[in-house]
């Protein structure tokens, strides 16, 4: 694979400002000036100029078996040139069948049965109408609210984005806001410094099942919840906490969807974190990003034989499930998903994960002694380091908004791509990382935060 090819940056500028990106900001849409990836293999990112990137976030938390894999080339070739392409409805195709056959054994419990999607808030939205569907089905066509959290991200599409809690994304958008209903954060930094975890733990359930009850048990649907709430500063609740929400949904008869868009395929050492990590089988899983490691797009929504059963065993006639997209299992993405599960069963990946992600964690935990870093938190390859104004207070550092961004662009420098999130950075690099790796990524990072730490200083934006 040819990878020293030279490219024209200035021109690539030019043509890139046509392009309005996702959360763009439409103000300085004409204007931007873009880090432009060119190639890359391995964890290693190379920008038009040739300048040598670590890629922290697997791309959006999906790289997770790394960049430039030959085999998945020859996968999505092969399958291009056997048959690229036909139409899900009716008809099945190869890898597909073998797909939903394979996805079947790799969830938990009785989650057998896999509807296709493009992506992860193609899954989002599904689930979503499949649980308003199945409520039609049996009649109570109110029980339709769905309960989400703050910081929450369920993508975006209308309904998935109405689920999203994430404070900075509620500006001039419109949300779905008489069915959504977004609970307080379940973020453990937050809660009063007097508030032992286990209390924190029972007002965030008190807090699940007082909204239940003041919708009203027959009218809420669905609760939707990311194992840890990734896009959010990989917020991870306390624990307990998932077994008692699963609980408490099957008390009032509420579907629990897990969104696994990004836990599920290894990032947290297991296929899925719902049962392996978190100890709970809910009705819906949904999946996307890892599944494929992002090579092509394609997402999964899983769903339980109970359900399906359910509403097999209905006296009513009931009537399709009218939904579904013309590239719902397609061939060459199911192609590639196989063969990306394929690699991470051969290199042993999810074992890799579990051997290195104490390594990883405790390695980033150090940089809690920068007087600038309130909490690095995260569990296996994900983790999040969030700046504060001051420890004690642990007021978040948005006095200047662009933190985050400073210090990516600082480890751009150096040679480390982070995701900025307002006052945090993300880190989820792809799952085959090595230990020098690890040591060379928090090296930069040290390196950026501090910078960012001094120029703030030297601004005035920022008194420590
Ligand atoms: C938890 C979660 N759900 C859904 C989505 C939406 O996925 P996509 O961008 O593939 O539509 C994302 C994307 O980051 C996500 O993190």
């Amino acid at each position: 694979m040819r990878r020293n090819m030279t490219f024209d940056t200035e021109k690539l500028h030019e043509q890139d400002r046509h392009w309005v990106h996702p959360w763009e900001n439409l103000k300085t849409v004409r204007k931007a000036e873009r880090t432009i990836i060119a190639q890359s293999e391995g964890i290693y990112l190379h920008d038009s100029d040739g300048n040598k990137l670590i890629d922290g976030p697997a791309g959006m938390w999906c790289v997770n078996i790394g960049h430039g894999r030959e085999e998945m080339a020859q996968a999505i070739s092969e399958q291009v040139m056997r048959m690229p392409y036909y139409s899900p409805w009716s008809l099945g195709n190869v890898p597909a069948a073998q797909l939903a056959e394979k996805l079947a054994e790799l969830a938990p419990g009785d989650l057998n049965n896999v509807f296709f999607t493009t992506g992860g808030s193609t899954s989002v939205d599904s689930a979503l109408r499949f649980m308003m569907y199945f409520n039609n089905c049996l009649g109570r066509p109110e029980k339709k609210h769905i309960i989400s959290r703050a910081d929450a991200y369920h993508g975006s599409t209308f309904l998935g984005a109405s689920c999203s809690g994430k404070a900075r994304d509620k500006n001039l958008m419109d949300f779905e806001r008489d069915l959504v209903h977004l609970l307080p954060t379940v973020h453990p930094y937050r809660r009063p410094d007097d508030m032992s975890i286990e209390a924190f733990c029972d007002e965030k359930i008190a807090d699940l099942e007082n909204k239940i009850l003041e919708i009203g048990p027959d009218k809420v649907g669905a609760f939707i919840a990311e194992p840890i709430l990734a896009s959010g500063g990989v917020i991870i609740p306390p624990p307990g906490y998932h077994r008692r929400t699963l609980e408490v949904c099957r008390k009032y008869d509420v579907l629990y969807i897990s969104d696994e868009v990004v836990t599920a395929f290894g990032r947290l050492g297991h296929w899925f974190a719902s049962e392996d990590v978190y100890d709970i089988v809910p009705d819906i899983i949904l999946s996307a990003k890892g599944l494929t490691s992002g090579y092509v797009p394609l997402g999964a929504v899983l769903i339980s034989d109970r359900l399906l059963d359910t509403l097999g065993g209905l006296e009513a006639n009931i009537s399709y499930f009218a939904s579904g997209f013309t590239y719902s299992g397609h061939p060459v993405a199911t192609a590639a998903a196989l063969k990306n599960i394929e690699i991470i069963e051969r290199e042993g990946i999810l074992e890799n994960v579990r051997e290195i992600a104490p390594y990883f964690q405790a390695r980033l935990k150090e940089l809690e002694d920068i007087d600038m870093v309130g909490e690095v938190r995260g569990e296996g390859l994900m983790a999040c380091i969030e700046c504060v104004n001051n420890k004690q207070t642990k007021n978040p550092l948005t006095l200047d908004y662009e933190v985050g961004s400073r210090i990516d662009a600082h480890c751009q420098e150096n040679g480390l791509i982070v995701r900025p999130i307002v006052n945090m950075c993300v880190m989820s690099p792809p799952l085959i990382i090595t230990r020098p790796q690890i040591d060379e990524m928090v090296e930069i990072l040290r390196n950026g935060i501090t910078e960012s730490m001094e120029d703030l200083h030297k601004e005035g934006l920022w008194q420590g």
